[in-house]
């Protein structure tokens, strides 16, 4: 709790270029959030140079990444928008919970084996100890709640367990963190196999939607995602290609799968797939015309930074030491 209110976190890597899903599975779930959670937002820059990054891309990243959130609705007077990397607690938490980690729980981790995978000739450390320093992120400003996309549940699942493990050892130092999870937009799916999530490192650029692709781009992508050869727009498991859609086209538009199904009853995929396609043009426009505005506004942006940054620091202070105290390290001497 912070000023009575219950405190929200979670956060978005600056590496390649936001998709669709995270929009819609993260981001925009976020937005007026601010008058019932106290709530934190982080660029995680940490986590992102667990696979190699070019440090001016990495940089110019972060900082559209954190004009995006403002762009999308999160106003940086009631949310604390900044920079993961500007708040020297969550390296040091991370490497304190790293010794109530153990390997076996961090080698279950699905993202690593996926990861470790793509990236088979850099299997760092960093790559290994990636929830730890996700479950530092949360526990440090002592989330009550992590809204997130499906694919980040089992990175919640650690964290809680390493918090109620610390927690048994020392008492009861942290908040244990729930997931929050948006009733639609939860998982979607790449345009190009719907059995895998879309996500911004799919070498296939067709299979994601960008956040910055213009309109006609858009309209392109949405004309040749795979579908299926049932001609008809309905709802159901073994449909997963046009199941996604209608998932899209329903947070975009905010109508249910049923009146989609009505509104598209004896019509063909051509017409639905532009449908889907103009309903995410219509929902990208204000955003990108936003997230150029501010862009351009560079002192407001540092203004930003400098001030969400200071207050990141200070809750982030008032848990690391707590923590310091608890297990043991010496208290400073003023
Ligand atoms: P990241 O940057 O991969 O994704 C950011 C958010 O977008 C969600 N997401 C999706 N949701 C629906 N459909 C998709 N296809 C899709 N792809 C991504 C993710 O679930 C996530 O919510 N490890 C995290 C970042 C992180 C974090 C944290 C999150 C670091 N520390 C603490 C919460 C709390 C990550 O890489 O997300």
């Amino acid at each position: 709790m912070l000023d009575g209110k219950k405190v929200l976190f979670s956060g978005m890597q600056a590496t390649g270029n936001l998709t669709l899903g995270n929009y819609l599975g993260a981001l925009k779930n976020w937005v007026n959030l601010s008058e019932e959670y106290e709530c934190f937002y982080s660029v995680v820059d940490l986590h992102s140079i667990t696979v190699r990054q070019d440090p001016s891309e990495l940089r110019q990243r972060a900082r559209k990444l954190l004009a995006l959130y403002i762009a999308a609705g999160l106003d940086p007077e009631k949310n604390c928008i900044y920079y993961q990397s500007h708040v020297s607690g969550h390296a040091e938490l991370a490497w304190i919970l790293n010794c109530f980690t153990y390997m076996g729980e961090l080698n279950r981790m699905t993202q690593f084996k996926d990861k470790a995978a793509k990236h088979a000739d850099n299997i760092n450390a960093g790559l290994f100890t990636y929830p730890v320093l996700m479950a530092a992120d949360i526990l440090l400003y002592q989330a009550d709640v992590v809204p997130v996309g499906k694919d980040q549940l089992q990175h919640l699942e650690i964290t809680r367990d390493i918090a109620q493990r610390f927690n048994a050892i020392y008492g009861d130092v942290f908040t244990i963190p729930e997931p929050f999870i948006g009733k639609t937009g939860a998982k979607i799916a790449s345009l190009q196999d719907p059995s895998k999530k879309m996500s911004k490192s799919d070498e296939n650029a067709n299979a994601s939607i960008y956040l910055m692709d213009d309109p006609d781009t858009v309209i392109r992508k949405f004309k040749r995602a795979v579908t299926d050869s049932e001609a008809q727009v309905r709802y159901r498991e073994e449909q997963p290609g046009i199941r996604n859609l209608i998932d899209i086209y329903c947070v975009c538009t905010g109508k249910s799968p049923e009146d989609t199904e009505k509104e598209f009853d004896g019509k063909g995929y051509g017409e639905f797939k532009l449908a889907v396609g103009e309903a995410v043009v219509s929902v990208l426009k204000p955003l990108q015309s936003r997230f150029a505005e501010l862009i351009k506004d560079k002192s407001y942006i540092d203004r930003v930074i400098k001030e969400n940054g200071d207050k990141a620091n200070y809750f982030a202070a008032k848990t690391l030491r707590k923590v310091q105290k608890k297990v043991g390290f010496p208290e400073r001497v003023r």
